[in-house]
């Protein structure tokens, strides 16, 4: 059992995180505006902006591991705020990296696909960098900053969906809450991505830890897909009508941060480095709707909030 400490833990990746965690370890979760009422992990409230409340927390905590989810990971608030995305995926990892190697704690810092121009897909970690938008500039400056003060460090490029607090976070959110109300929603037939079920790369995370592994890993589904053809297999599994799901380009939506084609990553590497078959996306659409069975999207309401679930549950 280890002592984990989660930054940014009322997050979409860092509340999942904090639960698969809970079940063999320790953990402790920073948690910011948002306040969790009945998580199964310790909460300490922070602003991680705030001067010395790395160290303070870091010698308060007294973690064997540190996981950072913390981030401005709205990649149109990124263009809208470029300073705060420079301080929050810039600034930070790049101070928590130099505070981490000073203790000797083991740091997985939590980067994106969106480092890449999506011009090829398939992308290896070794493969040249090249964002498009505020957000991926900040979050390749960040994997930096943090190589550079802490090589030992694991940086992970990540994409993910699952059940979050709020419901409204992930993509398959937004096409489940679409889908089950019967309404349509545009699926991108020239987006290609290859998420992971946030859960299986939160267990990804912990065993990357466990194997004492370093450096840049591609922790993402070995293969991939449109984001049409991620809402039609979602509709399928779900039992709702697929044909709810309209087909659509990029061009047709106004977004206010340019977004990448092509950011499927290529996982060998870590597949290579664990020694084991890495999850796709099918098997996390089919565990997206297992936990659904589950009731879990209903135990993340009560965490975010536990009088209103109360209050839902005698309605
Ligand atoms: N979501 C995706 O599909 C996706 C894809 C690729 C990579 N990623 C990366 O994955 C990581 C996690 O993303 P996510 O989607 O889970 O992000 P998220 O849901 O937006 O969570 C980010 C967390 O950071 C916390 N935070 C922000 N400012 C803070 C501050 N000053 N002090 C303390 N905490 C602060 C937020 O707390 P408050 O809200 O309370 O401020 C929030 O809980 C990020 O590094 C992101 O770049 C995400």
């Amino acid at each position: 059992m280890s002592r984990i400490l989660v930054l940014g833990a009322a997050g979409l990746l860092g509340i999942n995180l904090a639960i698969e965690a809970s079940a063999d370890h320790e953990v402790i979760g920073t948690v910011h505006r948002r306040r969790l009422q009945e998580a199964p992990f310790e909460t300490v409230s922070t602003d991680l902006l705030e001067a010395d409340a790395l160290p303070a927390l870091l010698d308060a905590a007294k973690p064997d591991w540190l996981i950072n989810c913390a981030a401005l990971a709205d990649v149109d608030k990124c263009e809208d705020q470029p300073d705060l995305a420079q301080a929050l995926n810039v600034e930070l990892p790049g101070r928590l990296a130099k505070e981490a190697t000073k203790r000797s704690i083991a740091l997985v810092h939590i980067s994106t696909d969106a480092v890449f121009d999506g011009e090829k897909g398939n992308y290896k970690e070794e493969d040249p960098a090249m964002p498009l938008n505020v957000y991926g500039h900040s979050k390749l400056d960040g994997e930096q900053a943090v190589l550079e003060a802490y090589p030992q460090a694991i940086v992970a490029r990540v994409n993910f969906f699952g059940w979050g607090l709020d419901g409204q976070r992930s993509l398959a959110e937004f096409f489940y809450n679409k889908l089950s109300l019967d309404e349509t929603a545009l699926g991108l037939t020239d987006r290609y991505f290859s998420p992971l079920l946030v859960n299986d790369l939160s267990k990804l995370l912990l065993r990357i830890l466990e194997e004492e592994l370093s450096g840049l890993f591609h922790v993402a589904s070995p293969s991939g897909m449109s984001k049409y053809d991620f809402a039609v297999a979602l509709a399928k599994r779900f039992g709702f009508d697929e044909e709810l799901v309209k087909p659509a380009k990029a061009e047709t939506i106004s977004y206010v941060a340019p977004r990448a084609a092509d950011l499927r990553l290529d996982t060998k590497k870590l597949q290579l480095a664990l020694g084991e078959e890495i999850p796709d996306v099918h098997s996390g659409i089919e565990g997206l709707h297992a936990l659904r069975q589950q009731g879990y999207p209903d135990q993340l309401k009560a965490i975010a909030n536990a009088k209103a679930a109360l209050r839902d549950r005698f309605k």
